[in-house]
């Protein structure tokens, strides 16, 4: 056979594949493997390789996968930088994950981090390939292995796209961002058959995990789309935000709009009552790049905000809480999620932006049977050990605990601001007179009016930004309306941070 022939004959057995592969999962509303490399990458980009990789053969049903093992991997450009990626593909033997299967993944996964580039894990596979025992369990030990090595060094994402099941959900769970899609991709460690046998409960497969799920009550998922080409389309976002790798230079956009004429409503956007809600998310849109907020576990721990945005074209990471949700308080959901992020956001270099309106950790035996300290305290130990410019800007409580863990000035934030609205102080004024002046209120013939009266004074003498200022816990008070042009100021000259920390193998993260 001359070598024009093989080669022929390979493009025919690869088409032949796509052929099937294309009606089987089109059927399901499910796009193939590399049909989904397609709208990952940049047009014409994709430079496959191992495509005829041998399956390893099975005793079992002498049942063998076809070329390529299942599995689609190689390398493409995404908005013109480089990209490492593998798709599963789930119409050879369910994308299960056989030892070739495992060993493109892991080659694949070990050449991204050589080269310093992301890697896109598109998945569709029902977990380690039965007939092959436990090579394919090994092959899997190996992905985890190079999971746990690349974390911090090169940005890891998973896309989910059909199931995902048994340990297979521990590549996902070791990666930087999760997507799943709505009504078609679900995860779980044990399935709707093995849950009614153990526990005698009914219940399907969205709703044990799927998307809809994960995005919003345990956490595993930080985006979810209703479909495939969104949740893609969106992974290609969230990289453009991000370096290659952990000493590249972050991407910067040139072209910078902001709303210039929305900057005043900022000085009005505090309710004159402390304890009415507002949106954090308006101040949060008007400050960063025009449309440029990027937010991450928008369905999860809503009392605490995370994502990315731009400020003068270059990528920043924000944490903010959530006035409207819980009235910002922090309970081990919100300190988690915050926590996750933050530490990515160290990893990667990418500055990061506090606006604060928080008072309190929340208060009750759920939050502190279910550990409210361990878990806050990895919310603390993330700000306190993150070393990129910190910036906070206090908007209106600030109390206590919660105060300090927000990346507060001992803490190590570089530049602490505040608006006139911010109320810093131990406690809330209702708690704090209660305790200070309770005899005096004892006493008091009008305690409503009394306490109106120590209400005002507590909050001019002792909860005001002011006081902070004199002792140098905030560096400025500042004008609302001032804020971004502050901010961008702040982080230029910041960006020259140095830091040197004590040396060490690694902390001990109360885990
Ligand atoms: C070999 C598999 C397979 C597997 C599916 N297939 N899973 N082959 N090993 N793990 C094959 C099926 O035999 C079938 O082959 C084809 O893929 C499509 O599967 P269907 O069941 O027809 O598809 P569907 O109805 O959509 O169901 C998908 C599924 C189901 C929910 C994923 O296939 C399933 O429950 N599979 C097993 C899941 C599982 O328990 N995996 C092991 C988890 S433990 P034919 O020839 O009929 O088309 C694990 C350990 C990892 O992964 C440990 C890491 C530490």
């Amino acid at each position: 056979m001359s070598k024009n022939d093989v080669f022929e004959q390979r493009k025919k057995a690869l088409q032949l594949m796509e052929d099937n592969a294309v009606v089987k999962q089109h059927l399901k509303g499910k796009l193939t493997a590399r049909e989904r490399i397609t709208v990952l990458f940049d047009e014409g980009t994709f430079f496959e390789f191992d495509a005829f990789n041998e399956p390893a053969h099975s005793s079992l049903s002498g049942k063998q996968s076809s070329f390529g093992d299942g599995v689609v991997v190689g390398r493409g450009l995404v908005q013109g930088r480089s990209v490492f990626a593998y798709a599963q593909d789930f119409t050879v033997m369910g994308g299960s994950l056989g030892f070739t299967h495992g060993s493109k993944i892991a080659k694949v996964q070990e050449m991204a981090l050589k080269l310093g580039a992301p890697i896109v894990g598109l998945i569709d596979s029902g977990g380690a390939r039965i007939q092959e025992g436990m090579k394919s369990l090994a092959a899997y030990a190996t992905i985890f292995r190079n999971n746990v090595r690349s974390s911090g060094i090169i940005p890891q994402i998973s896309i989910i796209l059909g199931p995902a099941a048994g340990g297979a959900v521990y590549s996902p769970a070791l990666t930087d961002f999760v997507f799943m899609t709505n009504q078609t991709s679900y995860m779980f460690v044990t399935g709707p058959d093995v849950v009614k046998e153990v526990l005698n409960q009914d219940i399907d497969m969205e709703g044990l995990g799927g998307g809809n799920v994960h995005a919003s009550k345990s956490g595993v998922a930080h985006f979810v789309y209703d479909d495939e080409e969104h949740a893609i389309m969106y992974a290609r976002k969230l990289l453009s935000y991000l370096p290659s790798n952990n000493f590249d230079p972050m991407p910067i956009s040139t072209n910078v709009q902001f709303y210039e004429t929305r900057q005043d409503f900022l000085d009005n956007i505090i309710p004159d009552d402390a304890n009415r809600p507002y949106d954090m998310k308006d101040i949060i849109n008007i400050l960063v790049d025009k449309d440029t907020f990027f937010e991450v576990h928008e369905k999860f721990a809503q009392n605490i905000l995370v994502g990315f945005a731009r400020l003068d074209g270059k990528t920043i990471g924000i944490v903010a809480n959530q006035p409207k949700v819980m009235a910002g308080t922090l309970d081990i959901n919100a300190s988690v999620k915050g926590a996750r992020f933050v530490r990515f956001c160290d990893a990667y270099n990418i500055p990061l932006l506090i606006l604060e309106d928080v008072p309190g950790f929340l208060p009750g035996t759920e939050q502190e049977h279910s550990g409210i300290i361990r878990n806050g305290a990895k919310l603390l130990y993330a700000f306190c050990e993150a070393t990129v410019p910190k910036i906070t800007v206090i908007i209106r409580k600030a109390y206590g605990g919660a105060y300090i863990v927000m990346s507060s000035k001992n803490t190590g934030g570089d530049f602490n601001f505040a608006w006139p609205s911010a109320e810093i102080a131990v406690m809330g004024p209702a708690g704090a007179i209660k305790i200070v002046n309770r005899a005096e209120l004892a006493k008091s013939d009008n305690k409503a009016e009394l306490e109106k009266i120590l209400t005002e004074k507590y909050k001019n003498e002792i909860a005001n930004p002011y006081k902070a200022e004199e002792v140098g816990l905030i560096d400025e008070v500042i004008i609302p309306s001032d804020t971004r042009k502050i901010l961008i100021t702040a982080f230029e000259v910041l960006s020259n941070k140095q830091y040197s920390a004590p040396e060490r193998k690694h902390g001990s993260i109360p885990l």
